[in-house]
């Protein structure tokens, strides 16, 4: 049986959308099946848009490795301004300890 667990959206003005996320699924894939328009996504999880650009609080952040080379060479592109812990929702794969986490969306992609 596929493990869920509860993501919020919170978006550049405030609005938070709660949702099941699957284990396994990306970050990115969760909020384009609930329709979180702010996570763009163009190029479907390539690594070649930048449209996926997230921030992450210190705590979520610490869940996950490090982004690799070529993430962080596309975080160089991202639209909205650059955070310490932005990252591209493509490459955040949801797992259990993520439950309860917020994912904050940019203001543009
Ligand atoms: Fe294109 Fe993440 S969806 S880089």
């Amino acid at each position: 049986m596929t493990q869920e667990i509860i993501l919020h959206y919170k978006s550049a003005d405030g609005t938070v959308r709660t949702v099941d996320a699957r284990v396994g699924d990306s970050v990115m894939d969760t909020a384009v099946q609930n329709d979180i328009d702010e996570v763009v996504a163009e190029c479907g999880g390539s690594l070649i848009c930048a449209t996926c650009h997230v921030y992450l609080d210190d705590a979520t952040a610490a869940l996950f490795d490090e982004p690799e080379d070529m993430e962080l060479e596309m975080l160089e592109g991202v639209a909205a301004e650059r955070r310490e812990h932005s990252r591209l929702s493509c490459q955040l794969i949801v797992k259990p300890e993520l439950d309860g986490h917020t994912i904050e969306t940019p203001e543009r992609q």
